[in-house]
Protein backbone atom coordinates (compact mmCIF):
# COMPACT_ATOMS: atom_id res chain seq x y z
CA UNK A 1 0.00 0.00 0.00
CA UNK A 2 1.45 3.18 -0.81
CA UNK A 3 -0.31 7.00 -1.86
CA UNK A 4 0.45 7.64 -5.27
CA UNK A 5 1.51 11.24 -6.78
CA UNK A 6 -1.48 12.70 -8.40
CA UNK A 7 -1.18 13.73 -11.66
CA UNK A 8 -2.70 17.38 -12.17
CA UNK A 9 -3.21 19.63 -14.92
CA UNK A 10 -1.57 20.33 -17.27
CA UNK A 11 -0.21 16.69 -18.44
CA UNK A 12 -0.75 14.97 -21.66
CA UNK A 13 -2.11 11.51 -19.72
CA UNK A 14 -4.88 13.48 -18.47
CA UNK A 15 -5.97 13.85 -22.20
CA UNK A 16 -5.46 10.74 -23.25
CA UNK A 17 -8.01 7.62 -23.96
CA UNK A 18 -6.44 4.70 -21.67
CA UNK A 19 -5.47 0.78 -22.67
CA UNK A 20 -7.90 -1.46 -21.76
CA UNK A 21 -6.68 -3.59 -18.64
CA UNK A 22 -5.60 -7.31 -19.87
CA UNK A 23 -3.93 -8.81 -17.29
CA UNK A 24 -5.99 -8.63 -14.15
CA UNK A 25 -2.80 -10.08 -11.47
CA UNK A 26 -0.65 -8.89 -8.82
CA UNK A 27 0.29 -5.69 -10.25
CA UNK A 28 -2.99 -4.60 -11.32
CA UNK A 29 -4.53 -5.33 -7.89
CA UNK A 30 -1.20 -3.35 -6.00
CA UNK A 31 -2.19 -0.64 -8.70
CA UNK A 32 -5.90 -0.15 -7.58
CA UNK A 33 -5.29 -0.64 -3.63
CA UNK A 34 -2.34 2.28 -4.29
CA UNK A 35 -4.98 4.09 -5.67
CA UNK A 36 -7.63 3.61 -2.95
CA UNK A 37 -5.18 4.82 -0.74
CA UNK A 38 -4.14 7.71 -2.45
CA UNK A 39 -8.44 8.48 -3.55
CA UNK A 40 -9.13 9.01 0.49
CA UNK A 41 -5.69 10.55 1.29
CA UNK A 42 -6.83 13.19 -1.35
CA UNK A 43 -10.33 13.09 -0.07
CA UNK A 44 -11.78 12.31 -3.27
CA UNK A 45 -14.49 10.09 -3.87
CA UNK A 46 -13.43 8.76 -6.77
CA UNK A 47 -10.25 8.19 -9.17
CA UNK A 48 -8.99 7.03 -12.05
CA UNK A 49 -5.70 4.96 -13.36
CA UNK A 50 -4.65 7.74 -15.40
CA UNK A 51 -4.81 10.73 -12.46
CA UNK A 52 -1.51 8.31 -11.06
CA UNK A 53 0.09 8.35 -14.24
CA UNK A 54 -0.83 4.87 -15.24
CA UNK A 55 -2.70 4.43 -18.73
CA UNK A 56 -4.93 1.94 -17.76
CA UNK A 57 -8.71 1.40 -18.16
CA UNK A 58 -9.26 1.23 -14.21
CA UNK A 59 -11.23 3.60 -11.48
CA UNK A 60 -11.88 3.50 -8.30
CA UNK A 61 -15.41 5.19 -6.95
CA UNK A 62 -17.04 5.85 -3.79
CA UNK A 63 -20.79 4.80 -3.90
CA UNK A 64 -23.44 5.87 -1.82
CA UNK A 65 -21.98 8.98 -0.23
CA UNK A 66 -24.95 11.08 0.02
CA UNK A 67 -27.34 7.85 0.81
CA UNK A 68 -28.83 8.21 4.53
CA UNK A 69 -29.84 4.30 4.50
CA UNK A 70 -26.93 2.85 2.52
CA UNK A 71 -23.42 1.92 3.80
CA UNK A 72 -20.59 3.81 1.94
CA UNK A 73 -19.39 1.02 -0.56
CA UNK A 74 -16.23 1.08 -2.63
CA UNK A 75 -16.55 -0.29 -6.34
CA UNK A 76 -13.73 -0.73 -8.84
CA UNK A 77 -14.30 -0.49 -12.43
CA UNK A 78 -11.95 -2.44 -14.66
CA UNK A 79 -12.80 -2.00 -18.71
CA UNK A 80 -15.56 -0.16 -17.93
CA UNK A 81 -18.27 1.48 -20.58
CA UNK A 82 -21.61 3.30 -20.00
CA UNK A 83 -24.11 1.20 -22.09
CA UNK A 84 -26.93 3.20 -21.08
CA UNK A 85 -27.70 7.18 -20.32
CA UNK A 86 -31.07 8.18 -18.81
CA UNK A 87 -32.73 11.24 -21.17
CA UNK A 88 -33.01 13.17 -17.69
CA UNK A 89 -30.21 15.14 -16.41
CA UNK A 90 -29.42 17.24 -13.56
CA UNK A 91 -26.87 19.84 -12.76
CA UNK A 92 -24.37 19.85 -9.74
CA UNK A 93 -20.63 20.78 -8.51
CA UNK A 94 -18.29 18.69 -9.42
CA UNK A 95 -13.96 18.86 -8.80
CA UNK A 96 -11.40 16.97 -9.34
CA UNK A 97 -7.97 15.72 -8.13
CA UNK A 98 -6.25 16.46 -10.97
CA UNK A 99 -7.88 20.06 -11.59
CA UNK A 100 -7.04 21.57 -7.67
CA UNK A 101 -9.01 24.26 -6.37
CA UNK A 102 -11.32 24.49 -9.40
CA UNK A 103 -14.93 23.56 -9.26
CA UNK A 104 -18.03 24.16 -12.00
CA UNK A 105 -21.41 22.98 -12.56
CA UNK A 106 -21.82 19.89 -14.60
CA UNK A 107 -24.95 18.49 -16.61
CA UNK A 108 -25.23 14.24 -16.25
CA UNK A 109 -27.45 12.15 -17.17
CA UNK A 110 -29.64 11.28 -14.15
CA UNK A 111 -28.97 7.13 -14.52
CA UNK A 112 -26.27 5.00 -15.89
CA UNK A 113 -26.16 1.57 -17.26
CA UNK A 114 -22.69 0.37 -16.67
CA UNK A 115 -20.23 -2.81 -17.54
CA UNK A 116 -17.03 -3.56 -16.28
CA UNK A 117 -15.22 -6.06 -15.00
CA UNK A 118 -13.61 -6.24 -11.80
CA UNK A 119 -10.15 -6.94 -10.61
CA UNK A 120 -10.67 -10.91 -11.47
CA UNK A 121 -11.77 -10.10 -14.81
CA UNK A 122 -15.59 -11.18 -13.86
CA UNK A 123 -17.83 -9.22 -15.76
CA UNK A 124 -20.85 -7.21 -14.32
CA UNK A 125 -23.25 -4.61 -14.72
CA UNK A 126 -24.74 -1.86 -12.55
CA UNK A 127 -27.01 0.56 -12.72
CA UNK A 128 -26.41 4.17 -10.57
CA UNK A 129 -28.65 6.93 -9.75
CA UNK A 130 -27.91 10.56 -9.11
CA UNK A 131 -24.51 11.68 -7.12
CA UNK A 132 -23.51 7.32 -7.82
CA UNK A 133 -24.19 8.28 -11.77
CA UNK A 134 -21.94 11.37 -11.52
CA UNK A 135 -18.96 10.06 -9.53
CA UNK A 136 -18.90 7.20 -12.06
CA UNK A 137 -19.61 9.49 -15.60
CA UNK A 138 -16.78 12.00 -14.31
CA UNK A 139 -14.21 9.06 -13.37
CA UNK A 140 -15.48 6.97 -16.74
CA UNK A 141 -14.43 10.65 -18.36
CA UNK A 142 -10.68 10.20 -17.44
CA UNK A 143 -10.64 7.30 -19.39
CA UNK A 144 -11.37 9.01 -22.30
CA UNK A 145 -9.27 11.63 -21.49
CA UNK A 146 -11.99 13.98 -20.73
CA UNK A 147 -12.00 16.79 -18.14
CA UNK A 148 -15.10 17.89 -16.39
CA UNK A 149 -13.79 21.78 -16.81
CA UNK A 150 -14.69 20.70 -20.65
CA UNK A 151 -18.41 19.96 -19.73
CA UNK A 152 -18.67 22.58 -17.03
CA UNK A 153 -21.63 25.06 -17.86
CA UNK A 154 -20.20 27.61 -15.28
CA UNK A 155 -16.93 27.76 -13.81
CA UNK A 156 -16.58 29.11 -9.60
CA UNK A 157 -13.98 31.67 -8.77
CA UNK A 158 -12.07 30.43 -5.27
CA UNK A 159 -14.19 33.90 -4.15
CA UNK A 160 -17.53 32.56 -4.94
CA UNK A 161 -16.31 29.28 -3.50
CA UNK A 162 -16.01 31.00 -0.67
CA UNK A 163 -18.82 33.06 -0.65
CA UNK A 164 -20.83 29.54 -1.25
CA UNK A 165 -19.38 27.61 1.22
CA UNK A 166 -17.47 29.61 4.17
CA UNK A 167 -13.82 30.39 4.02
CA UNK A 168 -11.31 27.62 4.32
CA UNK A 169 -10.01 27.09 7.03
CO1 LIG B 1 -11.47 13.88 -11.82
Amino acid sequence: MAILNVVTEPADILLATAKPVTKFDTTLHKLLDDMYDTMVESEGVGIAAPQVNESLQAVIVLMNIDAEEAEEEVLELINPEIVEYSTDTNVDLEGCLSIPEQFGDVERANGVRVEFEDRFGKTYKLEAIGYDARVIQHEIDHLHGVLFTTKASKMYTPEEMADMFGEEE
